[in-house]
């Protein structure tokens, strides 16, 4: 049984966070989305919220969870005995960062392998980052994230107006 990770920060969840699980959907037997709950990082959505959006839009994947951690990821992932993180590389920019961490997290558990996936063409300029910065100006977000989220994201944005 190959049970990978696929951790971030989803602060909202993207469409190209999406493409990758759909993609790990298919290729790892158990596929387990880690919402970092970071309290330090001020984050739009609470690890709750975002934990709730991406159940319900991964629900029609049997074989994927969603669950929050804390900490250091190798500590979470030997917890839940994943032998398999995955992540997405958009661009060359995404690298020396990402083979940083995941020789790393090698170094402190060297039974875990980092597998990469490049994100689809279509989504490689998409980023959480991004869809917050539009959402903030009143931009249109629906080519980033799905439709069932979008008031959720719209909401954090009214507040106090
Ligand atoms: O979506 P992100 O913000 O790029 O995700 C980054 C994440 C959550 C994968 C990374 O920050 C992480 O693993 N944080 C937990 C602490 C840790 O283990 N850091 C890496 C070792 S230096």
């Amino acid at each position: 049984m190959k049970k990978a990770i696929y951790p971030g920060s989803f602060d909202p969840i993207t469409f190209g966070h999406l493409d990758i699980i759909e993609r790990s959907a298919r290729l790892f037997d158990e596929v387990v989305v880690g919402v970092l709950a970071n309290s330090a990082k001020s984050a739009l959505f609470s690890t709750a919220e975002r934990v709730n959006m991406i159940q319900e839009l991964v629900a029609k994947y049997p074989n994927v969870t969603v669950d929050s951690f804390d900490g250091l990821l190798v500590d979470y992932a030997r917890q839940i005995d994943a032998q398999i993180i995955i992540r997405g590389l958009r661009a060359v920019t995404d690298f020396e960062y990402e083979l940083q961490i995941a020789q790393t997290n090698r170094v402190e558990y060297p039974a875990l392998d980092t597998v990469f996936l490049t994100t689809s063409l279509n989504y490689s300029y998409l980023s959480s980052t991004i869809v917050r910065e539009f959402a903030s100006y009143g931009g249109d977000i629906s080519r980033f994230v799905p439709q069932e989220i979008i008031p959720l994201i719209e909401a954090k944005y009214q507040r106090g107006q």
